[in-house]
């Protein structure tokens, strides 16, 4: 068992302040001093002697302060001794302090070397993706037009995926084979197979008129091959205002082809059939820098929303019209940038993103 009572209290030592008379008493201070300046090996230790010798709490600081107090024929001496005392220990500190800034910064100076014969460290820089950069790049020509940029949910309800835009309940594209149905089967809710249920979720939380832009991954239950992946990304145009005609439609998609594919690009619509649309057409470009010479490619689906559709948003057919169109990124990039196997965009590979440059 330890003997507490014999444990020394923590030292409330106050210093005793030497008589500024004693020279003796004096000198030996300074000497105290002057020893714990010399001993300081960094500015840190430096400034903790120059605290202890010189601080208010000192030796010298109180013996200094003392001479207030002493008889008149007493207080020239005292002063004489001490200030030629305190200046030795100052300059003892000036002294010191320059040394140790020169050594660190010698020491600096050889810490932060450049060695110009050294290896260099090869870091690989990342790339942005290049669908990354084509989605913008549609967004931004859409937002050129003065359309907005609209979001909803992957995880979504069949009733926006399917019902609202007229898919009947037996519609083929319900069936398993293309839709990820999410358990439980009575919450009704799909991974969306396409952006189309955007242009509804729009109309029911947008004032009137709406254009705007929707793109976004979409999955369907596709084995991955060159040309199919479960997980891809499209981009869905909408606008709905008074008015509005295919002739509206032509005009939006043909700019658009324009901006992506340069001045000799124009485009083509094929009668086609989507639920939500009456009429539909297919979309084709005429690509004039397509490899293998210019051509027609097919690029996605369009039409003038169903009034059906715009019913189920809540929207007047009789007052309103509008127009919608849907478009595959990555097949965009495919024949655009001629890549040949759409298992390269999804490997993750920097060098395939690094050839895209950080605009495409
Ligand atoms: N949602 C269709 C698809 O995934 C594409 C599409 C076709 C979108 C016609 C549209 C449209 O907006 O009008 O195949």
């Amino acid at each position: 068992m330890p003997d507490i009572t014999a444990q020394t209290p923590p030292s409330t030592a106050v210093v005793d302040a030497p008589d500024p008379t004693d020279e003796a008493a004096i000198d030996a201070a300074v000497g105290n001093a002057l020893a714990a300046i010399a001993a300081a090996a960094t500015l840190e230790e430096l400034k903790v002697a120059r605290l202890a010798h010189t601080g208010e709490k000192s030796p010298l600081s109180l013996a200094n302060r003392s001479i207030g107090a002493l008889p008149k024929d007493q207080k020239a001496v005292a002063g004489k001794l001490m200030g030629a005392s305190r200046g030795r220990v100052n300059k003892a500190l000036a002294a010191r302090t320059t040394e140790l800034e020169a050594e660190d910064a010698a020491r600096i100076l050889v810490e932060e070397t450049v060695d110009v014969t050294a290896a260099p460290r090869r870091r690989r820089a990342g790339a942005r993706h290049p669908l990354s950069i084509l989605q913008e790049r549609v967004s931004d020509i859409f937002v050129g037009m003065g359309w907005e940029i609209a979001e909803g949910p992957e995880l979504e309800s069949e009733w926006f995926n399917f019902d609202a835009l007229n898919f009947r309940p037996d519609h083929p594209a319900r069936e398993m084979q293309d839709t990820f149905f999410v358990e439980p089967p009575e919450a009704h809710l799909v991974l969306r197979t396409h952006t189309s249920p955007v242009q509804v979720r729009s109309m029911l939380e947008r004032e009137l008129p709406i254009y705007v832009l929707c793109p976004g991954k979409v999955f369907r239950t596709d084995e991955l091959d060159a040309t199919h992946t479960p997980v891809f990304h499209q981009f869905e145009g909408l606008a709905i205002d008074k008015g509005l005609s295919m002739a509206d439609l032509r005009g939006t998609l043909e700019h658009f082809a324009r901006q992506m594919f340069g001045e000799g690009a124009g485009i083509r619509l094929r009668p086609n059939y989507f639920p939500f649309t009456e009429p539909s057409a297919e979309l084709d470009i005429w690509h004039p820098g397509a490899k293998g010479g210019p051509r027609w490619i097919e690029w996605g689906g369009c039409g003038m929303v169903h009034p059906k559709v715009l019913r189920a948003a809540g929207i007047d057919p009789e007052v309103y019209s509008g127009f919608a169109f849907g478009m595959g990124i990555e097949r965009t990039l495919m024949f655009r940038n001629e890549v040949s196997d759409m298992r390269d965009m999804i490997e993750g590979d920097v060098r395939f993103s690094e050839h895209f440059g950080m605009e495409i």
